[in-house]
């Protein structure tokens, strides 16, 4: 029996991509630059499977009057707003994505993200490197405690969850939530958390707030200028979700004038660029789009990939399909 046609866009864990040659007949894109949309267009006429990251774009006009040969996009990722999912069944190409397996590390690096901008860690390291640190003093580098403080959590999928879990059991923290759906009270419970019914109540209660819902079309610049105005002088905003959830220039001027106490961003609205007017920001931190970058979540995400493809080449549903 011949084996499916599958294009692996970027490079992937050795590990994985070991299991995935023994498994179907594989090319690798070895020198790991993402697709232009033009080459990801040819790519749906000549494999049955094609294998996208979040740096592959794939809009409606890639899918517009062709009859593709490829029967599926199994996403390396959880977020998949870079899939026209519509346009996608339209042309009968299902589309899966790596739930689950990512949601620890991102939560963790969103931790990180939160602790290093409160107590001020890239900037103490930057004066260390430049060699500007002239020693301690009761009044260097003053930052924020985390610790007990209140952190608003914006979409309450698993990596929000997996956030609420580390800031209220780690860190005594007390957690409100926004989501679009009602989140059932035993879960609430489970992390003393209150629900509540907009991203306008949940601003101005919080020291931090941390996004955690999708990206794409219904939720970009959920974080504009009006909602920044919302928040505490001195919170801090974590953006660990989609780039395009924030409006960047907004936050710049909140950052510039103070308006804020600073933010995080492990992801960006057109990655990898980076605006100056962020760049130069001293009480941002800024983190390439490492959310699941561990050894072993990028090969589970991998493995996850495979256990979708194999049930779809198999006949049997796949479990992450959300297309
Ligand atoms: C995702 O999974 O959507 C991340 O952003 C890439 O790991």
């Amino acid at each position: 029996m011949t084996k499916p046609k599958v294009l692996v866009t970027r490079r992937w864990p050795r590990a994985v991509e070991r299991r995935m040659e023994e498994a179907f007949d594989l090319d690798l894109n070895a020198s790991d630059r993402p697709l232009t949309e033009a080459e990801l267009r040819d790519a749906m006429g000549r494999y049955d499977a094609i294998l996208p990251t979040v740096t592959d774009r794939l809009p409606a006009t890639i899918f517009a009057g062709s009859s593709p040969r490829t029967r599926i996009l199994a996403n390396y990722g959880v977020g998949f707003a870079h899939i026209d999912t519509e346009a996608a069944k339209s042309c009968g190409i299902a589309v899966t994505n790596t739930p689950d397996v990512l949601s620890e590390c991102t939560a963790d690096i969103a931790m990180t993200l939160m602790l290093m901008v409160a107590r001020r860690a890239s900037e103490g390291e930057r004066e260390l490197r430049e060699g500007r640190w002239t020693g301690w003093r009761p009044t260097h580098l003053i930052g924020t405690k985390v610790s007990g403080a209140t952190l608003g959590i914006i979409g309450f999928g698993r990596i929000g969850q997996a956030m609420a879990q580390r800031a209220h059991f780690g860190f005594g923290m007390t957690i409100l939530v926004q989501n679009r759906s009602p989140v059932p009270a035993e879960m609430l419970a489970r992390f003393g958390a209150v629900q509540v019914p907009t991203v306008e109540d949940l601003l101005p209660r919080c020291d931090f707030v941390s996004l955690h819902c999708p990206g794409g079309k219904t939720n970009r610049h959920l974080i504009n200028s009006r909602r920044l105005d919302l928040m505490r002088p001195g919170a801090f905003l974590i953006n660990t979700a989609r780039g395009e959830v924030v409006d960047e220039h907004a936050l710049a001027q909140a950052l510039w004038f103070g308006t804020i106490g600073g933010a995080g961003l492990d992801v960006f609205e057109r990655e990898p660029r980076i605006p100056d007017e962020l760049l130069g920001a001293d009480n941002l931190v800024l983190l390439p789009h490492l959310g699941s970058a561990t050894r072993e979540t990028r090969e589970a995400m991998g493995f996850r990939v495979l256990e979708n493809l194999t049930d779809f080449f198999g006949g049997r549903a796949p479990r992450d399909r959300v297309a």
